[in-house]
Formats: structure tokens, C-alpha cells, sequence
């Protein structure tokens, strides 16, 4: 037996042309000779953002970094890392719905990447999502920094073998006011990263409002997508979203990462809070940056949420699963705590015996976020573990 029980499978490296136009572009926009030597000079740039992003997360873009150079800086260590987060969830999302896959060609997607920085989130959408060669995209980004937005546009520009024909609008702007003065309807939002920034001082009422006219403004069919960073205290921004998503009259439906539309049974945290963590092949230049920085960069941890106009075909399967916890293994047995798709949290056991070592191996290297099909779950008589198969 040597299956791996993922249900999802999304696969891809951070692409490495986006890796080289990153390079050649801090090296041009730094006036050094080559990229080795703007990665040199970027370093502790990196230092500085990753110390005010750890230690005083809340400080906004603006005061992180007084260097021009700090976006290219923000480009080449975390823009990998937030695109390959939200490559993880347009995947499993498109996987689940695809957004206006039966627009008439000649009517473009219309996709907001709002709080967009230097457009790791929108890069990933575009590149996640497969759409009909001929169906052109308007994108629209939203941000408060000028430069971050330049940053976008060349990368959009010049990239266009990788995301496609893409029609692209520029709003240097407060994303909380400018959500209400766009016009039309949107197919996509993206946020990443951005609403612990933009809402830091904001009340719950204030948020909650903001999160209601947006809700109003997503196409029949459309999907938001958020994603944002886990927090070490107080209740995480995602739990609130969902709740006020599923609330009678917004007419939002979750895709993920929950597979059912019942409350969350970890909104009180005191199961921890629900959050995946993926492990991703590092890129060149991140493990450059990180030589002496010795951040924890191999495995992505996030919460995040995806939202759809469209109603969710639940299943409602004590066995079908997303993994909630890390995958324990002792004395012969493997332990998930999975959070499956009648709104349950459960822990499941599945022997080792019958698994050979590619299974095992397969087994093991199932991460928090994946989604897996126990088969055949009976509660043992302890009233609490269900013991399955895979
Ligand atoms: C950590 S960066 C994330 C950028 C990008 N979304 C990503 O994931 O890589 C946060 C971004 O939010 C923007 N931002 C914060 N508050 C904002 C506001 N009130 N209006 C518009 N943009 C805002 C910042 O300028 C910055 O680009």
C-alpha cells in the first residue's frame, strides 16, 4: 500500500522566473553590478522588516523600514513565501469552485487584490488558476504605498508569459474607504497579509462593517480569498470573519478551509486555533537572505479563509477530514486530529500495520491543512478516539 491519502494535492515551486525577475530587477533598481551583490546589500534590510514583522507586527509597511530599497527587500524574502501561501489556497479553492468558468469570453475577470504590496497574492491567483487562454483578466490592485504598487506593475508587465493577459488598475489608496468608492462587483478579492495592518485600530463594529460591504460586493459565483498571519494572543481575525460570513443575510458560503458551513468548533481556541502549515521548497535567494537571519522559513504557517456567493455542496462525513493538528505516531499507531465535514472535531487512530515503508513515509508526511478520507471510523471505548482506516 503506498497511496498518499491526500485529498488535494496541489503541487508547484515557487517559479523561478519569477525568482530571476526579482534579482535582475533589485540589481537594476540598486545600480550593483549583479544580483549576488543586491542580495549582499538587501540583507539586513530583510533584518530590519523581519524584526518590526516579528516583534511589532502592527507597526504598518510604512514605519517597518526607512530604506527605499525595502520593497525589493520585502520582494525577494517574503513575497515568495505569501505566494506560495496563497497558491496553497487558490488551489484547493479553484479545485472546489472555479469562478465564472462560464463567463462569456468576451466579459474579462474582474479580481481586487486589496492591501496588494508588491502583488505576491494576485501573482499566485493567476497563476493557480487555470483559465481559458482567451478569458482576460481586469485586475485592480489597492495599496497605500506608491512604490509597492510600481513594484506591481513591472512585475505584471514584464511577466506576462506566467500570468497571461492581464488588464491591470492601480489605486495608491486606503483600502478601507476605497472598498466602497470602487464600482461593480468582483469575480475575486484577495487580502494577504493586509487586514492586521489596515483594521489595526479599527473596533469589531468598524470591521465588521467594512467585511459586510465587501460581502455585498462579490459576484454571483465570486470567491474571496483571505489570508493572514497567525496571532499568539486574543481571538484571530479569521474566527470573527467567519462568523459574521455565515451570519442570515450576508449570503456567503466557506470553501475552506473548513469542508462544512456549522460553527467553527475551534472558535474558542482552547483546541488551539485552526491554521495550516505547509512545508515548501525554499528559494535561492530566501535561503540566501536567511544565511545569517536563521528564520523559521521552511514551513508556512497561516490561517486563512476562502468564501464563495455560490452554496457549498456539504458531505457531511464523520471520516472526511482537514488536519488540524500535526500527525503523531506511537506505539504502532498514527494520530490526526482532523476537523471533518459534519462540523466535528475528532480524533482519528490508523494502525501502521498493513502500511509498507513508502506508505508510512506517506503517512508521515501529511501536513496541517490536509484534507484526508478516513475510511470506515468507530468510536473506541475510550468515547473519544475513532479508530479508521486510510
Ligand atoms: C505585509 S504587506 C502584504 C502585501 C501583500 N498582500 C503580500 O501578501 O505580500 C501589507 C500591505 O498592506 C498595505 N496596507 C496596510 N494598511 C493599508 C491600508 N489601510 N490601505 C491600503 N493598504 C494598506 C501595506 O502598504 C502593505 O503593502
Amino acid at each position: 500500500m503506498t497511496t498518499v491519502p491526500r485529498v488535494f494535492e496541489p503541487a508547484c515551486d515557487y517559479p523561478a522566473e519569477l525568482e530571476a525577475w526579482w534579482l535582475a530587477e533589485a540589481a537594476r533598481r540598486m545600480e550593483v553590478p549583479d544580483a549576488g551583490l543586491a542580495l549582499e546589500r538587501l540583507e539586513p534590510i530583510v533584518s530590519e522588516l523581519s524584526d518590526s514583522f516579528t516583534t511589532d507586527r502592527n507597526a504598518g509597511f510604512g514605519a517597518y523600514s526607512r530604506s527605499p530599497f525595502a520593497w525589493l527587500a520585502y520582494s525577494l524574502f517574503y513575497f515568495p513565501q505569501t505566494f506560495m501561501r496563497l497558491r496553497w489556497i487558490a488551489q484547493e479553492a479553484g479545485l472546489r469552485i472555479a469562478p465564472a468558468a462560464d463567463r462569456p469570453r468576451d466579459t474579462p475577470l474582474r479580481v481586487l487584490d486589496l492591501g496588494a504590496g508588491t502583488g505576491a497574492a494576485a501573482a499566485a491567483w493567476l497563476t493557480a488558476w487555470s483559465r481559458p487562454p482567451d478569458l482576460a483578466v481586469d485586475l485592480t490592485a489597492v495599496d497605500a504605498s506608491e512604490g509597492a504598487l510600481a513594484l506591481l506593475k513591472d512585475l505584471i508587465h514584464d511577466n506576462r508569459a506566467l500570468f497571461g493577459p492581464v488588464d491591470l488598475t492601480l489605486h495608491c489608496a486606503d483600502l478601507r474607504s476605497e472598498t466602497r468608492r470602487l464600482p461593480g462587483e468582483w469575480d475575486v478579492v484577495l487580502i494577504s497579509y493586509a487586514l492586521n495592518e489596515a483594521f489595526r485600530e479599527a473596533t469589531d463594529h468598524e470591521l465588521r462593517s467594512w467585511w459586510r460591504l465587501l460581502a455585498d460586493r462579490l459576484a454571483p459565483g465570486g470567491v474571496l480569498l483571505v489570508c493572514e498571519p497567525l496571532v499568539t494572543s486574543g481571538i484571530p481575525v479569521m474566527v470573527k470573519l467567519r462568523e459574521w460570513a455565515l451570519e442570515p443575510g450576508t449570503d456567503l458560503h466557506v470553501l475552506a478551509p473548513c469542508l462544512h458551513q456549522y460553527a467553527c468548533p475551534m472558535a474558542d481556541g482552547t483546541t488551539g486555533w485552526c491554521h495550516d502549515v505547509r512545508h515548501w521548497r525554499v528559494s535561492n535567494a530566501v535561503q540566501g537572505l536567511n544565511r545569517r537571519l536563521f528564520r523559521s522559513v521552511h514551513d508556512l504557517k497561516y490561517s486563512f479563509l476562502a468564501l464563495t456567493r455560490q452554496p457549498v455542496p456539504g458531505e457531511d462525513d464523520a471520516g472526511y477530514a482537514r488536519l488540524v493538528a500535526p500527525v503523531s505516531t506511537m506505539n504502532g499507531r498514527w494520530s490526526f486530529v482532523g476537523c471533518a465535514s459534519d462540523g466535528c472535531l475528532r480524533t482519528f487512530e490508523v494502525l501502521h500495520r498493513g502500511f509498507d515503508r513508502q506508505g508510512r513515509d506517506a503517512v508521515e508526511s501529511l501536513e496541517r491543512g490536509d484534507v484526508v478520507r478516513f475510511k470506515s471510523p468507530v468510536l473506541l471505548g475510550d468515547g473519544l478516539t475513532y479508530r479508521a482506516g486510510l
